[in-house]
């Protein structure tokens, strides 16, 4: 996606949103269908893409990884050519993100990335509009401050901060730095990225403070290591405290309160973390209309 699609898909999910608010429900993907395929859990991405589909008079089928011939040793590969017979799009949460590339180099229908080990970038598309709403459309120059692991959700927000030139800083514990790959590309069209060790130096002065959960799916026997790493990267009413009075916190979901977030700070005035769960249906609706609409 370049900067000018990014800023269309924005514009025309917020007319979707709208609509959605006054009631208005059209049917921009009557008769098409959506299939998902999860190898790992979901909330979220699960219900607001069917739901997407649903309000667009379409519709989409889960498909469970274990549940389908792919758990017994069926490829990739083929799996895709067989599907894209079937469907209009394809949507695909799994762990290696090579599966995902696999899966769109035999997909003859679109494939969207709903989360691999390495992006998230439905997520991070709807948190820029979550961030336009709150801040307005004139984002260049904010400072976004990510507070905790380098991983999928952050490399695709430093992706959508390089695209919307967003001022982004990272702070990770040592070894947890975002990916190489995503640096060097997102360097090469954006000089406002900035890594450090420090989550004060982070927010200091935020105007968006974000986090996410310390051990990502498929990591649940690094568990231990990592809350011993990532003491003292919670975002915490003290930390949260270096940042402007009108920052907002967020938080993709699921959080693990308690670890990588505080209470007070999740259910606290400055966190926007449910309008950003809820922005999800509609940045992927409107993702979703320009995708498999006419
Ligand atoms: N944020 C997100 O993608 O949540 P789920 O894992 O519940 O889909
Ligand atoms: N980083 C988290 C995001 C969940 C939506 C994970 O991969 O588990």
């Amino acid at each position: 996606m370049d900067r000018e699609e990014l800023w269309t898909l924005m514009k025309v999910s917020e007319h979707l949103k709208t609509e959605h608010i006054f009631g208005v429900r059209r049917n921009l993907l009557k008769g098409k269908i959506l299939g998902m395929i999860f190898q790992k859990p979901s909330t979220r991405t699960r219900v607001s893409f069917e739901v997407a589909m649903e309000h667009l008079g379409g519709r989409a089928i889960y498909l469970g990884w274990q549940e389908l011939q792919l758990g017994r040793g069926e490829t990739v590969g083929d799996t895709a050519k067989v599907l894209s017979r079937y469907l209009d799009g394809i949507m695909a949460r799994v762990y290696e993100h090579s599966l995902l590339e696999e899966l769109a180099r035999n997909s003859s229908v679109p494939v969207i990335n709903g989360l691999s080990d390495d992006h998230h970038p439905v997520q991070a598309i709807s948190d820029l509009f979550t961030i336009i709403e709150k801040k307005g459309w004139d984002v260049e120059g904010l400072k976004l401050a990510y507070v905790g692991d380098g991983n999928n959700v952050c490399n695709s927000l430093i992706e959508v901060s390089a695209l919307s030139k967003m001022e982004i800083w990272v702070a990770t514990p040592k070894g947890y730095e975002p990916n190489e790959e995503v640096l060097m590309s997102a360097e090469r069209i954006w000089s406002g990225i900035h890594l450090t060790n420090d989550p004060i130096e982070a927010v200091r002065n935020a105007d968006v403070i974000y986090t996410d959960v310390w051990v990502s799916m498929g990591m649940e026997e690094e568990r231990q290591k990592r809350l011993r790493d990532f003491s003292g990267y919670q975002v915490n009413s003290k930390l949260v405290s270096h940042a402007k009075e009108e920052v907002i916190v967020m938080h993709c979901l699921p959080a693990h309160r308690g670890e990588e977030i505080s209470n007070e700070v999740m259910d606290g005035p400055n966190s926007v973390v449910f309008d950003q769960a809820e922005n999800r249906l509609h940045v992927q609706k409107g993702l979703l209309v320009l995708l498999l609409g006419k």
